[in-house]
């Protein structure tokens, strides 16, 4: 299972990549909104420098709306940097772009998927990734983790290549249980990758541990 961080924090993307457990990213008008950059001529620079800090995958959504619109601002964006994948919101429109875009060899990441049946309209259309979001579902009382099991026996029904990419993930539960449906991929935000290497165990057997070396070895 690839892990991605669920960012466009510039210093948190630097943070897990010295880590070497991160795969790609993944970004949202909204987490680029909390960066604070106003200018759009500096958010395609921003985007460049991120790109060229990560290994894999980068994906950035469109901020357009009708399919000509996003055809142009796709292609434009995948210019920017070889890793880039073009996130497209699961519409009409969208899943017309993913198509054509498919057409072109260019990566598309089909966003804000909360059915299985548009899981397997993106798919069609030859979505590299689609992004099933599993806690905004259990957040209005939908069980998340029942669309990614639903999704994986659609896609493997008919073979698909299109990879499952669980998005707004907001606890271990959730990570644990993706990795048992066996998606291909799941983002998180920085503060879920940093709190995988914890277990209160390892800290007190780490501890004590050390202290009866302390107490016991001389040099
Ligand atoms: C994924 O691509 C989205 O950016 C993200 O996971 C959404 O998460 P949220 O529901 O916590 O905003």
């Amino acid at each position: 299972m690839k892990l991605f961080i669920d960012t466009a924090n510039y210093h948190q993307i630097i943070k897990v990549n010295e880590l070497g457990i991160i795969d790609g990213v993944t970004t949202n008008p909204s987490l680029l909104a909390r960066e604070k950059i106003f200018e759009v001529k500096e958010i395609y620079q921003y985007y460049e420098l991120l790109c060229n800090k990560v290994r894999g995958d980068v994906s950035i959504e469109v901020m357009s709306n009708n399919f000509f619109d996003m055809l142009k601002e796709g292609e434009f964006i995948a210019k920017i940097c070889s890793n880039i994948v073009i996130k497209i919101p699961m519409t009409i429109d969208g899943i017309r772009a993913i198509r054509y875009f498919a057409s072109k060899n260019i990566k598309t990441n089909c966003t804000l998927i909360f059915s299985s049946l548009q899981a397997l309209l993106a798919a069609k259309a030859g979505a590299t990734y689609v992004s099933p979001f599993i806690g905004r579902l259990d957040d209005i009382c939908i069980d998340g983790l029942s669309l990614l099991q639903e999704i994986k026996i659609i896609f493997s029904n008919y073979c698909f290549d299109t990879k499952i990419l669980a998005a707004s993930i907001r606890n271990p539960i959730h990570i644990l249980s993706c990795a048992k449906i066996g998606v291909d991929v799941v983002t998180l935000p920085f503060h879920l990758i940093m709190n995988l290497y914890k277990h209160p165990l390892t800290r007190l057997g780490l501890k004590q541990f050390l202290s009866d070396f302390n107490q016991n070895i001389k040099f």
